[in-house]
């Protein structure tokens, strides 16, 4: 998949200009109070895009960091989030080299359709940066889409199943909890659902 290429020609189909409506419906339900993060908590968003969900994290109170490897997008994120007045950083990086720049550095890492962007022998990799760069204990929350399968309609070109979920994560977390996504979108109904693991200790 040539990202460079889908930004500059416009061709964003993944890119829903607007907060992820199950994001803003799980920070109003509070629910992610109960999972033990630290107050203003670092929370790293790999593959953030135009960052959209930054400025809902950076609003719930978090230190955000958004990680994303195409620079015209990175500069939209970070105009995204100045127009906003929203603190936080946006970095262009690969989001598999980040272990040794962000080792520890992060309490959460929320994760909406980077992990399906990546192909299937790139999964175990990315799973060990991330629990890298979570501190101990930390939590790993992930939207999962398209899950179960492929959508119709412009979602990213690989999709998740429970079992890519076991191979690739589950050698270094624990899941907590996994649950229906709420508000999905039209055409994203059904295929999200929410899985927050931890770092095994
Ligand atoms: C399907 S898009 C989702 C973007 C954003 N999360 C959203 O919902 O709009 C995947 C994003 O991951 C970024 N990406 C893909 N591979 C990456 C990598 N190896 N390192 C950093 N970012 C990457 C792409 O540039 C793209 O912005």
């Amino acid at each position: 998949m040539d990202w460079v290429r889908a930004y500059s020609e416009r061709r964003t189909p993944w890119d829903l200009s607007m907060v992820t409506p199950p994001l803003r419906a799980l920070l109003r339900s509070g629910r992610h109070l109960h999972w033990g993060l630290p107050k203003r908590a670092r929370v790293a968003v790999p593959g953030c895009g135009r960052g959209h969900d930054l400025r809902a994290l950076s609003a719930a109170g978090m230190r955000v960091t958004g990680f994303d490897i195409v620079p015209d997008v990175v500069d939209e994120a970070r105009a995204l989030l100045r127009w906003n007045r929203a603190s936080g950083k946006v970095l262009c990086r690969d989001v598999l080299g980040l272990a040794q720049e962000f080792g520890e550095s992060f309490d959460l890492v929320y994760d909406y359709t980077c992990f399906a962007a990546l192909p299937r022998y790139l999964r175990k990799s990315y799973a060990l940066e991330m629990r890298t760069i979570l501190d101990t204990g930390g939590i790993l929350l992930q939207l999962a889409f398209p899950f179960g399968g492929p959508v119709n309609g412009g979602g990213p070109p690989y999709p998740i199943l429970l079992e890519d979920l076991a191979e690739s994560i589950g050698p270094w977390f624990d899941l907590v909890e996994d649950f229906a996504a709420e508000g999905s979108p039209t055409g994203r109904a059904g295929a999200e659902r929410w899985f927050v693991w931890r770092v095994r200790g």
